[in-house]
C-alpha cells in the first residue's frame, strides 16, 4: 500500500512570524498523523525555521520549492541539493507550472533537477499539468505524458518511494476550479501506466501520485477516494491551519462509515 502524502506548497508567501504561527497551529490539530505523510514546502528563507518546528515530528517532512542541479560554484541565487539537505529537506518540488511559465523551465531542466535530487537523496515532487487551451484541444494526456517522459526517461530509480509526481492542471491552480475526482483519476492512472513503461510495474505501483489544483477542505475526501490518487499538493488552502489540517485529516470511506 502507498502511504498518502499531503503536501503544502506555500509558494512565495509568509514571513517568519506567520510561518511559525501556522506550523504551531497546524501541529495542534494535525499531529500526530498515522499512515499518511505531511510535507511542508516553504520558501527558502523559512526552511531552517520550519524544519526546526517539525523536527522529531513523525511523518512530517520538509520540502523546498526549487533546486539547481549543480553541486556548487558560481551560480548566483541558486541552491544545490546538498544545501537543501543541509537545511533539513527531504523533498523538493520540481517543474511546478509557475516555474515553467515564469522562469522558462524546460523538461530538460526538470530532468537535470530530478537527477540531482535523486543522487542527493531528496525525493523529487515532479509537477506536470496542461493549460486550459491544451485541455480544450483534447491534449491533456499527450501534454502530461510528454512532461513525465521529458523529466524521467533515462533516470535510474531503485525504488518507487523515492519519487512523487503531482498532476496539477494549470487551469485549476488558484482558480477555485478543481478537476473532477474521476477526471483527475483518469489522467493520473495514465501517468502511472507510463511510469510502468519507464521503470517497470513494481516501481510504478510504489510511486505516489498527487493531485493539485484548488484542493480544499470540501473536496479532498472525494479526491482521496480515487484509487490512483495518493495525496494532494495544496497551495492556497495550505496557508491556513484549519483548512490544511482538515486536508491532512481527510476522511476515508472507512472512517466515514464508522
Ligand atoms: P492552489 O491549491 O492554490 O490551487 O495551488 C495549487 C498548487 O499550485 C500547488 O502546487
Amino acid at each position: 500500500m502507498r502511504t498518502p502524502i499531503l503536501a503544502a506548497n506555500w509558494k512565495m508567501n509568509l514571513n517568519r512570524r506567520e510561518a511559525k504561527n501556522l506550523v504551531e497551529d497546524l501541529l495542534k490539530v494535525a499531529f500526530p498523523v498515522q499512515q499518511r505523510e505531511v510535507v511542508l514546502c516553504p520558501s527558502f528563507h523559512l526552511l531552517t525555521e520550519v524544519g526546526g518546528l517539525i523536527e522529531g515530528k513523525a511523518n512530517y517532512g520538509l520540502g523546498a520549492q526549487n533546486v539547481y542541479w549543480k553541486e556548487s560554484g558560481a551560480f548566483t541565487g541558486e541552491l544545490s541539493p546538498a544545501m537543501l539537505r543541509d537545511c533539513g529537506c527531504s523533498h523538493v518540488i520540481i517543474g511546478h507550472s509557475e516555474r515553467r511559465a515564469y522562469f522558462h523551465e524546460s523538461d530538460k531542466d526538470c530532468f537535470q533537477k530530478v537527477e540531482a535530487a535523486l543522487q542527493n537523496n531528496l525525493v523529487p515532487i515532479l509537477c506536470v499539468g496542461e493549460s486550459l487551451e491544451q485541455r480544450e484541444a483534447g491534449k491533456t494526456k499527450d501534454v502530461v505524458l510528454g512532461q513525465l517522459q521529458g523529466a524521467l526517461k533515462g533516470q535510474s530509480l531503485s525504488s518507487g518511494d523515492k519519487l512523487v509526481v503531482a498532476y496539477e492542471p494549470i487551469w485549476a491552480i488558484g482558480t477555485g476550479k478543481t478537476d473532477t475526482p474521476e477526471g483527475a483519476e483518469s489522467t493520473i492512472a495514465v501517468l502511472r501506466q507510463e511510469l510502468g513503461n519507464l521503470f517497470g510495474e513494481r516501481i510504478a505501483q510504489q510511486v505516489r501520485l498527487l493531485y493539485g489544483g484548488s484542493v480544499n477542505a470540501a473536496n479532498v475526501d472525494a479526491l482521496m477516494a480515487q484509487p490512483n490518487i495518493d495525496g494532494a499538493l495544496v497551495g492556497g488552502a495550505s496557508l491556513k491551519a484549519d483548512s490544511f489540517a482538515r486536508i491532512v485529516n481527510y476522511q476515508t470511506q472507512a472512517s466515514l462509515a464508522n
